[in-house]
Formats: C-alpha cells, sequence, structure tokens
C-alpha cells in the first residue's frame, strides 16, 4: 500500500456534460467523490493524501466557474471539519493560499489549527502550481543568501526539499489521475520525481473504491528501482544540508 497517494482530480466539466448539466454540477459531484476517496485511504491504511483541487492555471477560467468552485470548496470545509476531528484526520492546504479570498483563507486556517496534529493527513492543493512552488523555494532561498542567513554554496537538493511548501510530508509514492489525460499540468513536479502513475477513464465525479484498488493493485506490481538495479532499489534520501530550515507554522503549505 503506497504510503503516500496524490490525485488529479479532473473530468468534472465532461461528466457534467454528459449529463447536459453545466460544469458547475459536476464540481457538485466531484466534492462526493472526494469524500469516498478520504474513505478509501482511511480504510486501507495510506497516511497521506493529497488532492490537486485548484491549479495557478485554473484562476483563468471564467469568473463564474471559479467563484461556484470557492463556494464549493467553503461547504466542503463547513460540512467536513466535525468529521475530519472526529476521524483524526489533519487537513492542510498547499499552493498561494494568499490568492484566495481572505474569508476563505480564515477558513482554511481554522480547520489546519482544529486538526493539528494527527497522524492521518489530507492535503488539498488550492491556487496550487508545481512551478510557482519551485520559484517560491527559490525565492526563499535567494532571500537568504541576501540576508547573510544562507551560504549560496550549501545550496543543494536538501535546501531546496526544505523549502517547498510542505517539507515533512514525503514524496507522493503514487499519482493518480481520471478521466485519462497523459499529462502533470503543473502538479508536484519537484516532489514526482519517483512517483510512480496511474491514469484511469474513470471522470472524477465517478471515482469509486473500484477504481482506488485498481490504482493500489496497480502499484503494487510496479518494480520501483529509482535509478538503481533491481536488487538495491532503495529511495534516494536527500542528503542533510546545512541550510535546512525549520518552518514556522505561520507560512506552512504557502508564501
Ligand atoms: C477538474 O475538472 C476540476 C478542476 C480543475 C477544478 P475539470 O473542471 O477540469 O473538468 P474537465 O477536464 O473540463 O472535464
Ligand atoms: C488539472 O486539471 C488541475 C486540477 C485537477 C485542479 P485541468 O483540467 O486544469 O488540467 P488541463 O487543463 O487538462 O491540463
Ligand atoms: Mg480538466
Amino acid at each position: 500500500m503506497p504510503r503516500h497517494i496524490a490525485i488529479i482530480m479532473d473530468g468534472n466539466g465532461r461528466w457534467a456534460k454528459k449529463r447536459m448539466n453545466i460544469r458547475l454540477f459536476g464540481h457538485r459531484a466531484g466534492a462526493e467523490a472526494v469524500r469516498r476517496a478520504m474513505d478509501c485511504c482511511r480504510r486501507h491504511g495510506v497516511q497521506y493524501l493529497t488532492l490537486y483541487a485548484f491549479s495557478t492555471e485554473n484562476w483563468s477560467r471564467p469568473k463564474d466557474e471559479v467563484d461556484g468552485l470557492m463556494n464549493l470548496l467553503r461547504k466542503f470545509l463547513r460540512d467536513n471539519e466535525r468529521e475530519l476531528i472526529e476521524k483524526e484526520c489533519r487537513f492542510r492546504v498547499m499552493g498561494r493560499k494568499a490568492d484566495l479570498p481572505e474569508d476563505l483563507q480564515a477558513q482554511i486556517a481554522q480547520v489546519e489549527d482544529a486538526t493539528k496534529g494527527f497522524e492521518q493527513q489530507l492535503i488539498v492543493c488550492l491556487s496550487y502550481g508545481g512551478r510557482a512552488e519551485i520559484v517560491d523555494a527559490a525565492r526563499r532561498l535567494a532571500d537568504e543568501a541576501r540576508s547573510g542567513t544562507l551560504d549560496p554554496a550549501a545550496i543543494d537538493e536538501a535546501a531546496f526539499a526544505a523549502r517547498m511548501y510542505l517539507p515533512d510530508v514525503p514524496d507522493p509514492d503514487l499519482i493518480i489521475r481520471t478521466s485519462g489525460e497523459l499529462r502533470l499540468s503543473n502538479f508536484l513536479l519537484w516532489e514526482c520525481a519517483y512517483s510512480e502513475l496511474f491514469v484511469t477513464d474513470t471522470l472524477w465525479p465517478d471515482f469509486s473504491e473500484k477504481d482506488f484498488l485498481e490504482a493500489v493493485a496497480s502499484f503494487a506490481k510496479r518494480k520501483r528501482r529509482f535509478g538503481g538495479l533491481d536488487a538495491s532499489a532503495t529511495k534516494p534520501q536527500i542528503s542533510d544540508s546545512k541550510s535546512q530550515i525549520s518552518k514556522s507554522s505561520d507560512t506552512e503549505g504557502a508564501t
């Protein structure tokens, strides 16, 4: 079983179109599929579930759709806060949180705070872009080098990794994309280096335990070599770096 599954939840619009309905109808059904995926992870012992819910590029969609998606997020948090606490699941957002409406930022902070400390984690990517995350890490490195707290010669992979949005979360073992598209669409570009990929034609609102089990069964058959040979395959360890930083809670998950 993978320890960390990340999902590109795609196909809500096509699901709605097939039903001759508006795109938002598909997004609403997508929120139900989120609950199913969370349940699957809990029951099958997957510690981290990361969901790609809104990309930095998704801001270019029509205002109606963007507003509708923000409303769905508000509703998701309202409807699920209690259950997240009861089921001991930590909720975290990663992405450029400052881009989000202020009330939503406050709601996110409140649920993050209420679920802090739980081991099982639900990570939702909002205003998230893999390139943005790498750029934000580079900016932090540059700021620290400029102010003299970081020796530029100490910049290595570990230094970068320590400045990603959630440096304590292990890289995803398995990335699932629904609706058949064979691309990453700017998702976890740093973290996906050795993730296994699984694409299903199922549209996100139809995603069920059957799809989940199919994905993990496929994962179980993979031979992960991490660039080595079969017998010696181990996850590459990013070596300790003197330049690693500890993240304070107010900058966590975003810049
Ligand atoms: C994924 O579904 C959800 C978001 C990107 C917010 P889409 O809205 O991309 O659905 P399709 O790809 O148009 O079917
Ligand atoms: C990826 O889906 C983003 C999310 C699932 C949030 P998109 O629908 O935005 O990606 P493209 O446009 O098909 O690449
Ligand atoms: Mg799409």
